[in-house]
C-alpha cells in the first residue's frame, strides 16, 4: 500500500458518536487484536494447550515484527512491559562520570527523567534541562547544548505535549562526534513516525505499545544497540538464560545468556495474552507502511491546524512539529474546563502543560473534526 491511507474506523470497535482524538494518551485496539486477544486469554483456560515451545514461539514472531518496523535484527531487541522499564535497563547499562551531563527536554515525559535522576545522584553526573526553545527547534537547542562533558543524550522524537520534533539522525552524529551515548523514548511517535535505528543509531530505543503502536497496555520493546549485548539485565529470570527451551534442565544454572537483547527481557515475557495483540497491531502498522501513516495523519493534522489558527490558535509549526502529532496553544493558556467541555460531548483529547493536544489516528472521520471545531467554537463562543 502506497499514498495516504483511507479511513480505516471499520478496524475498529468505535461507537458513531464518539470522537476519539486522544492517540496520544492512549490508542483504541482494533477489532483484530482485540479477537486475538479473546483466544489468547481463552487459551489460559486450557493450559494443557500451552506447550513449551509456545514460550519462544510468539515472542519471538513479536520481537521480528518490532524489529522491522525500527530497521533492526530480532536480536536486537528485548520485551519489556513500559517505557520506564526500557530506560531503568539503559540507566544501568550507560556510564556517567562524576560532573558529567546528562541531557534531556523542558517537560519532558517522567518515564524518561527519574532513571537519569537516579543515575545521576549515584554517580555524581548532572542532569542537563535543555530549555524549551521560543522558536520550537528543538534540533538546534540540543545541538546548541552538546559538548564533551555530555555523557548521555535522553531524548523523544518527538515532543509529549506538543509533538515538537526532535532530529535525532543529526543529534545522533553530534553526541557520536562528543562520544555520548543516545537513549530514545519513542513512545509517543513510533508507528506512526518513520524511524530507523540504522540512521539514528541510538545505543537504547524504548517504545511502550500502547498508544501509536495500537497495541496492548502493559508491553514494550526495547531496542539495544549491539554493543550493550553483554550488559546487565534488571531482572535475573530463567527464560533469558541460555538453555530455557529445555525445561527439563533449568536447574542446570547458567551464567550464559540467550543470544543477543534477549537477556534484557523482562520476567513471564512471553505474556500469552497480550503478545497476540500486540502482534495483530505491529502487522497491520507494517501493512499500511508507517510512512503511509504518517503522511496521512500529518494532512490530517495539518488541516487541523490552519482551521485552528483561523481561530487565533497557535501550534508548533510544520517542519519543527512530527506531523503525526498535534497541540493546540491558546493565548493565556488552554481555557479553564475546555477539555471537559469537549468530553461532555464526548470530543476527547487531552491538556499537558500548556498545550491542547488533538491527536487523532486513521479510525477518525472527517466529520469527527467538524463536530470538535463545531464544540470549540461554541466554547470559545466564536
Ligand atoms: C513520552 C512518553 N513516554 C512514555 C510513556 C509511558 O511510560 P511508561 O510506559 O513508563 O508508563 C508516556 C505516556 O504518556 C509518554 O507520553
Amino acid at each position: 500500500m502506497a499514498g495516504p491511507i483511507p479511513c480505516q474506523r471499520a478496524l475498529f470497535d468505535i461507537p458513531e458518536d464518539i470522537v476519539w482524538l486522544n492517540c496520544a494518551q492512549m490508542s483504541p485496539l482494533m477489532r483484530g487484536a482485540v479477537a486475538a486477544g479473546e483466544a489468547a486469554v481463552r487459551r489460559k483456560a486450557h493450559p494443557w494447550t500451552i506447550s513449551p515451545v509456545d514460550f519462544f514461539t510468539d515472542s519471538e514472531a513479536a520481537r521480528a515484527l518490532f524489529a522491522e518496523i525500527v530497521g533492526a535484527g530480532p536480536d536486537e531487541i528485548a520485551i519489556v512491559p513500559s517505557a520506564s522499564y526500557g530506560m531503568a535497563i539503559a540507566s544501568q547499562n550507560l556510564p556517567a562520570d562524576r560532573g558529567s551531563r546528562i541531557l534531556v527536554l523542558d517537560g519532558q515525559f517522567p518515564s524518561n527523567v527519574y532513571a537519569w535522576r537516579e543515575l545521576a545522584a549515584r554517580t555524581g553526573a548532572r542532569v542537563d534541562t535543555v530549555p524549551r526553545p521560543a522558536d520550537d527547534d528543538w534540533t538546534a537547542a540540543i545541538l546548541e547544548r552538546i559538548g564533551d562533558d555530555v555523557a548521555i543524550a535522553a531524548l523523544p522524537n518527538s515532543h509529549w505535549t506538543d509533538g515538537g520534533l526532535v532530529d535525532l539522525e543529526k543529534i545522533g552524529a553530534a553526541l557520536r562526534r562528543a562520544g555520548a551515548a543516545l537513549a530514545v523514548d519513542a513512545t509517543q511517535s513510533l508507528g506512526a513516525l518513520p524511524l530507523d535505528v540504522r540512521h539514528v543509531r541510538p545505543d537504547f530505543l524504548v517504545a511502550a505499545s500502547y498508544k501509536w503502536m495500537l497495541g496492548p497496555y502493559s508491553l514494550g520493546f526495547l531496542y539495544v544497540d549491539p554493543k550493550h549485548h553483554g550488559g546487565t539485565p534488571l531482572e535475573h529470570n530463567w527464560i533469558a538464560r541460555a538453555g530455557s527451551e529445555d525445561f527439563t534442565a533449568l536447574v542446570d544454572y547458567r551464567d550464559d545468556y540467550q543470544p543477543g537483547a534477549r537477556r534484557f527481557d523482562m520476567g513471564e515475557r512471553s505474556n500469552f495474552a497480550l503478545m497476540p495483540q500486540a502482534m495483530a497491531a505491529m502487522r497491520q502498522i507494517l501493512d499500511w507502511g508507517v510512512g503511509n501513516i504518517h503522511a496521512t495523519l500529518s494532512a490530517r493534522n495539518e488541516a487541523i491546524a490552519a482551521r485552528a489558527r483561523g481561530l487565533g490558535i497557535a501550534s508548533v509549526p510544520q517542519g519543527r512539529r512530527a506531523g503525526h502529532y498535534l497541540g493546540l496553544r491558546f493565548a493565556g493558556g488552554v481555557p479553564e474546563g475546555l477539555g471537559d467541555r469537549l468530553a461532555a460531548e464526548n470530543i476527547h483529547v487531552s491538556v499537558r502543560g500548556t498545550a491542547m493536544r488533538v491527536t487523532p489516528h486513521l479510525y477518525n472521520t472527517d466529520a469527527d473534526i467538524d463536530r470538535f471545531f463545531a464544540v470549540l467554537e461554541r466554547s470559545l463562543n466564536v
